[in-house]
C-alpha cells in the first residue's frame, strides 16, 4: 500500500510542486488548502492557482479547508489517514505583516498549533515543518548555519521561529526545514525574482534594493530536500537549512534577466527601515547528513522558467 501525505498549503508555490514529485515517486497524497490570496494582483494569482490545481486535480485528493479552524483539520486527518504531514500552510510574506498582522497571527500561529494538535493525536508518525531563513533574522554570518541564534526582525520570522519550537514539543517524529529565496514557475506571492520576470515580460517599471544578497534556490531542488527530509530516518528530529547554498546578488539575477529580454530596465533604490539583511545559507549539514545536492545556478533555473512560461502561454491576457 502506498505512503500517504497530507500537505497543508499544497495548493500554493512550494506545495504543489511538492506533491507533484510525491506522486511522481510513488506516494498517496492530499492537499489542504484555504486559497488565500495575499497579493493585489488576483488575475495573475487566480491564474497560478488554476494552474497548480489542474495539475493536482488528476492524482491527489484536494482539501479546501483552513488551518484555523481545527475541525475542519480533524475531518481531513479522519478521512485521509495520513502517515506523514507536511506543513507549508502559512502566510509567507514577511512584507505584508502590517497589512495582514491579523491574518499572519492567527495563521502561522494558531494555525500551527491546531495543526500540530490533531496530528499529535492522529495515527500519523511524523510531521515536516517549514521554518524560513527569516527565522534568523539579520544574517550574523554568511553562510549561516542551524545552530545559529534565532532572532527575527519581523513578525512573520518570528512565527516561524515560534513555529519551530512548538513543533519541538511533539512526542512524535518531526523534522524542521529553513528554505530561503525559492523560485520557480507558478509562485506568485510578488518575490523579486517573480517580479522581475514578470516585469520584464510585462514591459513595467521595476525595482532592486541596492546591495541586497539572497541565496536563490530553484523550486526542483527544495522539492529534492523536502523528499530527503520526509523519506530519510536519519532526518528525524533535526532543523535543515535547505537552500542553493550560494549567496548571489539580486543585481545578478536583474541582469541574467535582461539578457532575454534586452529592453528591460530596473532602478536601483536604498533599502527601508524593514530590510533584513540575508546571504546564503550553510548546507553543509543537509549534505553530509542527507545527501541534498542542489543542482541549479539562477542561469539554469531562469533558463527553465521562461521555458515553462512558453510551454503554458501563461502571460497571454495578462497585463
Ligand atoms: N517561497 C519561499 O521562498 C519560502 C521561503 C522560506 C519559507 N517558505 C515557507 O514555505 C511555505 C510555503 O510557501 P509558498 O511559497 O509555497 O507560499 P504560497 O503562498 O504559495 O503557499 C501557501 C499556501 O498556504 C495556503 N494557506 C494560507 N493560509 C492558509 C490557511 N489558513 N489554511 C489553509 N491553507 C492556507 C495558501 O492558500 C497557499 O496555497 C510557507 O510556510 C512559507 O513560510 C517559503
Amino acid at each position: 500500500m502506498k505512503k500517504r501525505i497530507l500537505v497543508t498549503g499544497g495548493e500554493g508555490f512550494i506545495g504543489s510542486h511538492l506533491i507533484d514529485r510525491l506522486i511522481s515517486i510513488g506516494f498517496d497524497t492530499a492537499s489542504f488548502d484555504a486559497h488565500l490570496n495575499f497579493i493585489d494582483n488576483h488575475r495573475y494569482f487566480n491564474r497560478c492557482f488554476k494552474l497548480r490545481k489542474k495539475h493536482l486535480k488528476v492524482s491527489s485528493k484536494i482539501y479546501r479547508g483552513d488551518i484555523r479552524n481545527k475541525e475542519s483539520i480533524q475531518r481531513v486527518v479522519a478521512d485521509f489517514s495520513p502517515e506523514v504531514v507536511v506543513h507549508l500552510a502559512a502566510l509567507p510574506m514577511a512584507r505584508v505583516s502590517e497589512k495582514y498582522h491579523h491574518d499572519m497571527r492567527t495563521i502561522n500561529l494558531d494555525g500551527t498549533l491546531n495543526v500540530l494538535e490533531v496530528f499529535e493525536q492522529s495515527q500519523a508518525r511524523k510531521i515536516i515543518y517549514t521554518s524560513s531563513s527569516m527565522a534568523y533574522g539579520h544574517f550574523k554570518q554568511t553562510p549561516i548555519a542551524e545552530n545559529n541564534l534565532l532572532t527575527p526582525e519581523n513578525l512573520y520570522g518570528a512565527t516561524k521561529a515560534a513555529g519551530e519550537y512548538f513543533v519541538k514539543l511533539s512526542k512524535k517524529d518531526w523534522v524542521i526545514i529553513r528554505p530561503t529565496s525559492v523560485y520557480g514557475f507558478t509562485d506568485c506571492s510578488n518575490r523579486v525574482t517573480q517580479l522581475l520576470i514578470d516585469t520584464a515580460i510585462l514591459k513595467k517599471p521595476a525595482w532592486i534594493i541596492k546591495g541586497e544578497i539572497l541565496d536563490f534556490s530553484y523550486i526542483d531542488d527544495v522539492v529534492d530536500g523536502f523528499i530527503k527530509c520526509i523519506t530519510l530516518p536519519q532526518a528525524i528530529g533535526q532543523t535543515f537549512n535547505i537552500s542553493k547554498g550560494e549567496g548571489r546578488a539580486v543585481s545578478e539575477f536583474a541582469k541574467l534577466v535582461k539578457v532575454y529580454f534586452p529592453k528591460f530596465s530596473y532602478q536601483i533604490r536604498k533599502a527601508d527601515n524593514h530590510q533584513v539583511w540575508r546571504g546564503s545559507l550553510d548546507i553543509s549539514k543537509a549534505k553530509r547528513i542527507l545527501g541534498f545536492t542542489p543542482k541549479y545556478r539562477i542561469e539554469e533555473g531562469i533558463q527553465k522558467i521562461l521555458e515553462l512560461i512558453k510551454e503554458y502561454n501563461f502571460y497571454k491576457g495578462l497585463n
